[in-house]
Parts: C-alpha cells; sequence; structure tokens
C-alpha cells in the first residue's frame, strides 16, 4: 500500500492509500492505522482496492457507532438496495456551494463517506475545503464576527407520512441548540429551531475548523431550511460572504474520481460540494453518514 498526500490545501494535507493491487480488500486495511491518520489528517481517499457495494458499508460499520438519521435526506437522495444508510449523492448536474453535512440540524454527521461507482467522463469532482485552513486564513474581523455570532436556523424537517386529522404536539429534542420543536402529524413534520456556531472545535488538533452552511445558496437549496441569520435575526454581511467565497475557493481541492474511490471525511472540519458535470454523463457516487463514530470525541 502507498501512502501519499492529497493537496497542501489542507492543514496536514490528507491522505490518499492506493492499493498496491486492485485485489486486495478495503477490508484488510488496518482500523487503528486509519483512526490515527484521520484524527490528523481528516480526509482520507482509499484508491484502487477490491471493493463492492456491501464491503463499502461492512467497512464503514468498523467506524461507526450511529449512523444518521435516515430519514434526513429523504427529498433529495435516491435509496440504493445496500442499505438504508447508504444512499445516492444529491441529484442534478449544477455546480453545488460548498457546506458540512447537515451542519444545521441536531443530526450532524461526524463522518460523511463517497464511494464512487461510476466516475464522470468529464468534470463532476467533489470539492473538499479544510476548514482549520480556511478559518486560518480569514481575517481578524471576520472571525471576531463568526466567534460573537452563533447562527439561527429556523427548519421544516418531513419525517412520516401527512395524517388530515393530526394534531401538533410538542417535542423536546435533547441537542445543544435545538428548541421551540414540536411535531406537526397533519403535515408530517418536525418543526424546530437550531443554533449553531459556524465555527467548531476540533479538539484532538486543538485547532477550529469553519465548517458550515455559510455559503449555502442557489440553485441547490436544503429544503429544510425556512429561514438562516444570526442568532440576533441579523443576516451576515455581504462583504462577510464575499471574504468567505474567496479564501474557501482558494482552499478548495478537485477531486478527480476514479472507479471504487472512497472518501472519507471529517465533516465537522471539513466542507465538501460537486463540480457541475454534463447532465447526459453517467454519475454514480454513494453517500452514507456516520453521526457518531467509535473512535472521536470518546
Ligand atoms: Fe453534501
Amino acid at each position: 500500500m502507498i501512502s501519499k498526500s492529497i493537496t497542501s490545501k489542507f492543514y496536514g494535507d490528507g491522505e490518499m492509500l492506493i492499493s498496491d493491487s486492485n485485489s486486495n480488500s478495503l477490508l484488510s486495511v488496518d482500523k487503528i492505522t486509519i483512526q490515527n491518520s484521520f484524527k490528523k489528517k481528516g480526509c482520507i481517499i482509499f484508491r484502487n482496492f477490491q471493493t463492492s457495494d456491501f464491503s463499502y458499508k461492512e467497512f464503514i460499520d468498523r467506524f461507526t457507532k450511529v449512523y444518521a438519521n435516515d430519514t434526513n435526506d429523504t427529498l433529495r437522495r435516491k435509496k440504493t438496495n445496500i442499505s438504508k444508510f447508504v444512499r445516492h449523492v444529491d441529484a442534478g448536474n449544477l455546480k453545488m456551494s460548498l457546506h458540512s453535512e447537515a451542519s444545521f440540524s441536531p443530526s450532524w454527521p461526524e463522518i460523511v463517506w463517497f464511494y464512487c461507482k461510476t466516475p464522470c467522463k468529464k468534470d463532476g469532482e467533489t470539492t473538499i475545503c479544510d476548514g482549520v485552513k480556511l478559518w486560518e486564513n480569514l481575517s481578524e474581523k471576520t472571525k471576531s464576527f463568526f466567534l460573537a455570532n452563533p447562527l439561527k436556523y429556523k427548519l421544516k424537517i418531513p419525517l412520516f407520512k401527512e395524517n388530515k386529522k393530526g394534531v401538533k404536539k410538542k417535542w423536546f429534542i435533547n441537542s445543544v441548540g435545538s428548541y421551540d420543536s414540536f411535531l406537526d402529524y397533519k403535515k408530517g413534520e418536525l418543526n424546530m429551531c437550531q443554533i449553531r456556531f459556524a465555527v467548531n472545535e476540533i479538539n484532538h488538533l486543538n485547532k477550529l475548523a469553519f465548517s458550515n452552511h455559510v455559503l449555502h445558496e442557489k440553485p441547490y437549496i436544503d429544503k429544510t431550511i425556512q429561514k438562516w441569520g444570526t442568532i440576533f435575526d441579523k443576516k451576515i454581511p455581504k462583504k462577510i460572504i464575499e471574504e468567505v467565497k474567496k479564501v474557501s475557493d482558494k482552499f478548495t481541492y478537485f477531486h478527480k474520481w476514479e472507479k471504487d474511490d472512497l472518501i472519507m471525511l471529517d465533516n465537522r472540519r471539513f466542507m465538501h460540494s460537486r463540480n457541475h458535470f454534463n447532465k447526459n454523463d453517467s454519475r454514480v457516487i454513494l453517500n452514507t453518514q456516520t453521526l457518531k463514530s467509535n473512535f472521536l470525541n470518546v
């Protein structure tokens, strides 16, 4: 197995593990070695391993204590026959904006996994930006703004089937920053507010990471977000967004997929997205979300 750096755009450069032979199973890679590398690098790409839909899931199981709620993305993501926790990535072929998966919700995954079954012929890269590097390159003025202004998201999350005779019921969510939650059985939705800082402590690195939905913009707006801004109900100043955009562009890595590549990404440190691709090109990438790992923050 060969170990390579991914890019100097990441703090610690990331790690690409390339198997010498495509007959080596992904399941043969030592778990502890991966855990230790992941804590430092936060992004590992596995390449040229022999894998399959099911061994991919078995591999992820080794690092997962709890998967993200499988109802989180039912509106957007197509199901697979592998597991209810393995879904296709978002539909569409246009460029998306950088985000940390579900950073606005109480179910904010620690790790996101992307597995490539069919790469694009052209474009369609997954783009990745390290929130540690991004934070370190923002101006003090912008950093001060995000340190003093937690974000507030008003959410409407579809959870179950509509019931015409349904009622509204208060719902307690035992999660920091979650409040005003109620279930609307008539509409089959959970309504709630979530407060969260845009910047997050990465304890095992003793660093801060800017990993959030601040750059979230059209054309793909998450329909669960009804409204967002600062906790004081103010929008983020345009100049600040522009600075974040400019600096993130500078530190974004474009991953050109090869068949069977697997990306393991620290979702509370890194943001990801997708480059545009030709709509006739067939691109099949699967996504799985580890809500709580069995080795980080334990
Ligand atoms: Fe995503």
